[in-house]
């Protein structure tokens, strides 16, 4: 069996992030939210992967990833460019699979509960596609399938009136039967070619497609919240192994706290876990609370946190006693307080930033 890592998409949910940033790497507890998938992968034997990348970032990913051999496996790149759906990216995969079978994760998805049942329910049952299902609030906002007697019915995108509340998630075990079928689609309203149209088409034309409800929790991070509750699932499942080797003064670390090489945690600083801190990071007079992830060569002054991520270079001082709460802050920033007598601010903020003052 080989895999597939979508890599493309516009992202427009995450903006301004994804602007410069490609979605799919941008990180939970100091990795990008696709190595989880590409562990997923590893996890259940799977060692020739192929990266589809789009528009935005290829550079990024391509570098990030490289030959894999840092993970022990094989990884391919193919280019997209402009996102015409994700059917159109798993059709540009053919000649890379051949005549194996595979199985594709959208490297936005987050799957806790990793791949293993749903791989072997794909292969004991024969079948040409198994897709896993999950419970949802807002079904509107998925690939929506609707089941009866165990088995599926209708499959719709994003339905206005959906028949049930099992979504689609984002990893599908294929056969190459799919690829003849994604040559026929159609693009949809919004100028995909959907690979929801591609299993209902499946499914019309007899063809066998199986399902598995996922156990463990399920995340699309399509979102700034989505994206931030992840981490939060993520930092609630986090493992020390051989970090907080950083010497640290007694009394300032509570709970689980994952640290990178060559943290410094200075003056009247207390980091409640769980939550993460990577290499490098000066953290000085700050209070850290739970479920916040800090990347790799931050400095963080006077600052009260929590819930949120802070990515690798960013600097923030703050000085007022204001808590930065349910917040994403990217790379390279720099925060720091007003040396105004007034009570005025200075901003430089791009397109698409958002502000609670
Ligand atoms: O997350 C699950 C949902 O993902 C499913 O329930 C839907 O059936 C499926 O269509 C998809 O919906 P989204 O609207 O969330 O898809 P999005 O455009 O966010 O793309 C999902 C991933 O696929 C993301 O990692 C980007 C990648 N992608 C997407 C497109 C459209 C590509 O690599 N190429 C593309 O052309």
């Amino acid at each position: 069996m080989k895999g597939v890592i979508l890599h493309g998409g516009s992202g427009t949910r995450l903006r301004p992030l994804t602007y410069t940033d490609v979605k799919q790497l941008l990180p939970l507890a100091g990795k990008p939210v696709s190595e989880y998938a590409l562990l997923n992968l590893i996890e259940i034997g799977i060692t020739k992967i192929n990266i589809i990348v789009g528009e935005v970032g290829q550079k990024e990913v391509i570098d990030y990833y490289g030959d894999g051999s840092n993970w022990g496996v094989e990884i391919s790149y193919t280019h997209q460019g402009k996102p015409l759906g994700i059917a159109h990216a798993i059709g540009l995969t053919e000649d890379f699979i051949g005549e194996d079978s595979f199985v594709v994760i959208l490297g936005d998805n987050y799957f806790q509960g990793g791949l293993s049942e749903l791989k072997e329910n794909f292969e004991d049952s024969g079948n040409d596609c198994l897709i896993a299902l999950t419970k949802v609030k807002n079904p509107s906002q998925f690939g929506i399938a609707e089941v009866d007697k165990g088995r599926i019915v209708s499959l719709v995108e994003k339905p206005k009136e959906p028949k049930s509340d099992l979504a689609i998630t984002g990893a599908y075990f294929l056969t190459p039967k799919i690829f003849p079928i994604i040559e026929n689609l159609k693009p949809s309203w919004r100028n995909e070619l959907e690979i929801t149209e591609a299993f209902q088409v499946m499914l019309e034309r007899g063809m066998k497609i199986g399902y598995s409800l996922i156990s463990g929790w399920w995340k699309d991070t399509g979102t700034v919240d989505e994206f931030l509750d992840c981490n939060r699932m993520v930092l609630d499942k986090i493992q020390l192994g051989e970090s907080n080797q950083n010497p640290t003064p007694d009394g300032m670390l509570t709970g689980r706290v994952k640290m990178g090489k060559n943290v410094t945690i200075n003056g009247q600083s207390r980091i409640l876990g769980p939550c993460y801190i990577g290499d490098d990071t000066v953290i000085t007079d700050t209070y850290v609370g739970p479920f916040t992830s800090i990347g790799s060569r931050c400095s963080i002054k006077n600052v009260e946190i929590e819930d949120s991520i802070v990515m690798d270079g960013s600097s923030i001082e703050l000085n007022n006693g204001t808590r930065i709460s349910r917040s994403l802050i990217g790379s390279n920033v720099s925060m720091k307080p007003s040396t105004s007598k007034t009570r005025t601010i200075r901003l430089v903020v791009g397109r698409d930033s958002k502000i609670e003052l």
